[in-house]
């Protein structure tokens, strides 16, 4: 069967399709029905089941004799070193760090906030909290403490588990201090931090504070603990509209059938193949596609920890995939910006045989044609853009190429997988004619691996997702669907920017700029970057009678915005202005700032308080040379 019949049988007999698919799972007690009602807002999938995540993901190829078989590959130019993990290592690894855990009080349902950098061991912890039935929660390394400290407040974990530094091509990043200080900030403590002491820097052990090596080599290995299908695998925060950020929640036993499809369907990697995500464990990608679905599907699965280029040059893709025989291979779209930034014609592939390679997917953000042109040009391979969310877990739309490799269409993810009933509404919730720029919605139910509610905040969710289109799931993306059936997505409908891949909310940096003395009212908005897709820029208006010069308030904002949020936010670029261009209403008008920066042609809008403060702002922006 090819996309089309798969995509009308998901449609049409959603409980059979699914139902079928959960074949490829182990259950401890099988599914009687696939979709459940729970009483929320959305439907759930495979309620009455018992499963385990690490069993499906690691026990079970053991058990199949698959022990032998790499597991992980750690392939770390940053430390110079490569570490292979079989099936049976892992197991053996992960169950002691379990029971590591479980004597230390970690059970059914406690949360367990991991703070790493990308080495095997935060594999490790997220397959360990799996196996009890923890819940865990990743926060992404490039973080301040801050944002850490607002992430255990809200998850209020049992155990924190860190490395004591995270490597930067050009620093090492000492992670324990950043724990501390989010501790100290957080009103929520934990029982025990379990520390990865990593040569680069170590760290100062406190009260609270376990050894991880000691604590696993003590450790009696635990069994896996079979949950049910609705019990949360993990929450991954993600950035929405406001500073606070939104906890998205996984379901045990939807993640695991949906990954698995995914990886026979549209990956195109089968057990014993060897896949590779190049992204980090922080992400919604590294949760999919460094941990579960390669080890679900009984794959090898490379955990890198480098960068595309500067670990130490351009050729390390290239060097990785073919080191160890990468069939699939995934990133972002500026990964290879910043590659062929710097080797335009690919000298650096040379030596390096790319041969067992079949696809590239590329995700996270808009794949512009000009980098998916050159990559397919300089590799000879399929280039594959995907379309999806951290809300959705896996692919919303994509090629499936292991289904059936349909016709690529330049700048458009392709199609919707099956159980994605895509559509494009005008704002009061029509319909859209093939061609038409609208909200993209997914009719519900979701399909199963997507998210039944937000951590702590029911409400939130509703108002986010759901009530703006009555029977939907609002994207927050707009975009079309042309004649075929192909999406074309084109920008986020809220204020949410892309920047080098990673997700980031103008909310939150307006809501930290607010904080300094000296800003009165502020804006930020994401402007158009070759390398990074969208960099964020501030525009800050001064409380009246500050009398300092305008670049040390820049300075200070600067500053403020890493600190507060951390590096990753690549805050970098701000301006004094006197007043912003705001509608009748008093809303900000951020999107016509953008085009301006972007030098995008753009109307004045019919509902703006004062058309002479854009001309400012054209003023302001062309004094940082704006638009490029
Ligand atoms: N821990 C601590 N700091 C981190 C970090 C981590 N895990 N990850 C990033 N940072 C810091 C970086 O050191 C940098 O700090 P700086 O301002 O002092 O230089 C800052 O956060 C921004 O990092 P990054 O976004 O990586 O930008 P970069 O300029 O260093 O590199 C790219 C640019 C394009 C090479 C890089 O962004 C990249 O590889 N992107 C791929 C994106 C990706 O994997 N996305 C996931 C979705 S698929
Ligand atoms: P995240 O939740 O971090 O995965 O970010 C999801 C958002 O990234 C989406 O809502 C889109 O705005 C954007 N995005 C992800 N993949 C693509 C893609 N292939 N094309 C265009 N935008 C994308």
């Amino acid at each position: 069967m090819g996309w089309k019949e798969e995509w009308e049988r998901a449609a049409r007999d959603p409980e059979g399709f699914w139902m079928e698919q959960a074949q490829a799972i182990d259950w401890e007690v099988a599914p009687t029905q696939a979709l459940c009602d729970q009483g929320g807002p959305v439907q759930e999938w495979f309620c009455d089941a018992q499963v385990n995540g690490c069993w499906n993901a690691v026990d079970r190829h053991v058990a199949a004799g698959h022990g032998e078989r790499l597991a992980l590959i750690h392939d770390s130019p940053v430390t110079g070193s490569v570490t292979r993990i079989t099936y049976a290592e892992l197991q053996d690894r992960v169950a002691r760090l379990a029971g590591a855990m479980a004597a230390r009080g970690v059970g059914v349902g406690d949360r367990v906030i991991i703070y790493m950098p990308m080495v095997p061991e935060a594999v490790e912890a997220m397959l360990a909290c799996a196996r009890i039935g923890a819940i865990h929660s990743v926060v992404f390394g490039g973080f301040a403490a801050h944002e850490l400290a607002v992430r255990i407040d809200d998850a209020r974990p049992k155990a924190v588990l860190a490395g004591s530094c995270g490597i930067e091509p050009s620093r090492v990043v000492a992670y324990k201090p950043l724990l501390d200080d989010a501790l100290a900030q957080a009103e929520h403590a934990p029982d025990f931090c379990l520390i990865l002491q990593r040569e680069q820097a170590r760290a100062e052990m406190g009260p609270r504070d376990v050894d991880w090596h000691e604590a696993v080599a003590a450790a009696e290995p635990v069994d896996c603990i079979p949950v049910r299908g609705d019990h949360p695998a993990y929450i991954l925060y993600t950035s929405g509209t406001t500073g606070a950020p939104k906890g998205v929640v996984r379901p045990t036993a939807g993640h695991l059938v949906a990954l698995d499809w995914t990886m026979a369907n549209i990956y195109d990697a089968k057990p014993g193949e060897v896949f590779w995500a190049a992204s980090d464990v922080g992400w919604v990608v590294g949760h999919s596609y460094i941990c579960y679905a390669p080890l679900i599907h009984g794959c090898t699965s490379v955990v890198f920890e480098g960068k595309p280029v500067g670990t130490p040059d351009a050729s390390t893709f290239w060097r990785v995939i073919a080191d160890h025989d990468v069939v699939s291979f995934f990133t972002a779209p500026t990964a290879f910006r910043a590659v062929r930034r710097e080797d335009p014609e690919a000298k650096q592939m040379a030596g390096h045989d790319l041969s067992k390679l079949r696809n590239i997917f590329l995700a996270g953000e808009r794949a512009d044609p000009d980098t998916v042109e050159w990559i397919g040009k300089v590799t000879g391979k399929p280039v594959i853009d995907h379309w999806w969310q951290t809300e959705t877990g896996f692919p919303i739309a994509a090629n499936p190429v292991s289904l059936e490799r349909l016709p690529i269409k330049i700048g458009s993810p392709s199609v919707p997988m099956p159980g994605w009933n895509v559509r494009v509404l005008d704002e009061g919730g029509q319909e859209l004619p093939p061609g038409t720029l609208g909200a993209i919605v997914v009719k519900l139910p979701l399909p199963p691996g997507t998210f039944p509610t937000l951590w702590n905040a029911p409400e939130r969710f509703r108002t986010s997702y759901l009530d703006a289109f009555p029977g939907y799931y609002a994207t927050g993306d707009a975009g079309m669907l042309d004649e075929d059936g192909y999406l074309w997505i084109m920008a986020r409908t809220d204020d949410v920017i892309n920047v080098a891949g990673h997700r980031l909310s103008t909310g939150a940096m307006e809501e930290v700029l607010a904080t300094h003395p000296d800003v009165a009212e502020c804006a930020v908005i994401g402007a158009a970057d070759p390398l990074k897709g969208q960099v964020p820029m501030g525009f800050l208006c001064l409380t009246k009678g500050v009398d300092r010069p305008e670049a040390e308030v820049v300075a200070e904002c600067v500053a403020l915005v890493r600190d507060q949020i951390g590096p990753v936010a690549a805050f970098k670029a701000a301006m004094v202005v006197d007043r912003l261009p705001k509608t009748r209403s008093g809303k900000i008008l951020r999107a016509t700032m953008a085009k301006i920066a972007d030098g995008e042609t753009w109307k004045m809008p019919a509902t703006i308080d004062d058309p002479v403060v854009l001309d400012e702002i054209g003023v302001a922006l062309g004094r940082l040379g704006y638009p490029r």
